[in-house]
C-alpha cells in the first residue's frame, strides 16, 4: 500500500530546508583575546581560562567556537538569540570596559549562576556536552572568582 505524504509534512520539510539559508555572520572575531578581554586585567590561571573557554565563551564573548551542527537551522538561530543576550550582560571580551563597579556586580553573579546551575545553560549543554561543568571545574572557577570578588 502507497501512502500519500501529507501536505503538512511536505510544507514542513520545505520550510526545514528554506531556513537552512538563513546562515548570519560568524561571532568570530580572529583576534581572540583582545585588549579588552579579562584574561588581559586579571592574571588568570591556566585552569580557569581553559573552563571559561569552553565553557563560557561561546555566548560571552565575541568568538564563538561553532561545532557542525551550529549551523543548522534552527540550532543557529537559537545560538544567535543567546549569544546576543549573553553578551548584552556580560562579554569576557569587553571586560576592561567595564566600571570596577559593574565588575564587582559580575563577579557576584557569576558565582551564583554557577553555584544555581544556571550557567552554562543547560538547553545549551544538552548538545554541548563538553561545556558541562562537573563538580571540580565549577569549584575552580567559584574560588577563583571569590578571590576577585
Ligand atoms: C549558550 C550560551 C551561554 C553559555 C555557554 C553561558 N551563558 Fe551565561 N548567559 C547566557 C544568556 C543568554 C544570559 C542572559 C540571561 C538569560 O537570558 O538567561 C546569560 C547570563 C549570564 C550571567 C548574568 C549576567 C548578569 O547581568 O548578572 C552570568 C553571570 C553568566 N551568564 C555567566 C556565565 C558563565 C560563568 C558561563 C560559563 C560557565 C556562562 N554564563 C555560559 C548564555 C550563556
Amino acid at each position: 500500500m502507497r501512502r500519500k505524504i501529507k501536505p503538512a509534512v511536505l510544507a514542513l520539510l520545505f520550510l526545514f530546508i528554506a531556513i537552512q539559508f538563513y546562515q548570519p555572520a560568524r561571532n568570530s572575531n580572529k583576534e581572540q583575546g583582545g585588549t579588552m578581554d579579562i584574561a588581559r586585567s586579571y592574571n588568570i590561571p591556566a585552569d580557569v581560562k581553559k573552563i571559561l573557554h569552553i565553557s563560557c565563551y561561546d555566548c560571552h564573548s565575541s568568538n564563538t567556537n561553532h561545532v557542525w551542527y551550529d549551523y543548522i537551522q534552527p540550532v543557529r538561530m537559537m545560538m544567535e538569540s543567546h549569544i546576543k543576550r549573553a553578551r548584552k550582560d556580560l562579554d569576557f571580551s569587553e571586560w576592561g570596559t567595564y566600571s570596577n563597579r559593574k565588575k564587582e556586580r559580575l563577579l557576584t553573579s557569576i558565582k551564583k549562576q554557577i553555584e544555581t546551575k544556571e550557567m552554562p545553560p543547560p538547553s545549551y549543554t544538552l548538545m554541548h556536552k563538553n561545556a558541562r561543568l562537573n563538580k571540580m571545574q565549577a569549584k575552580v572557577l567559584i574560588d577563583w572568582v571569590g578571590s576577585h570578588e
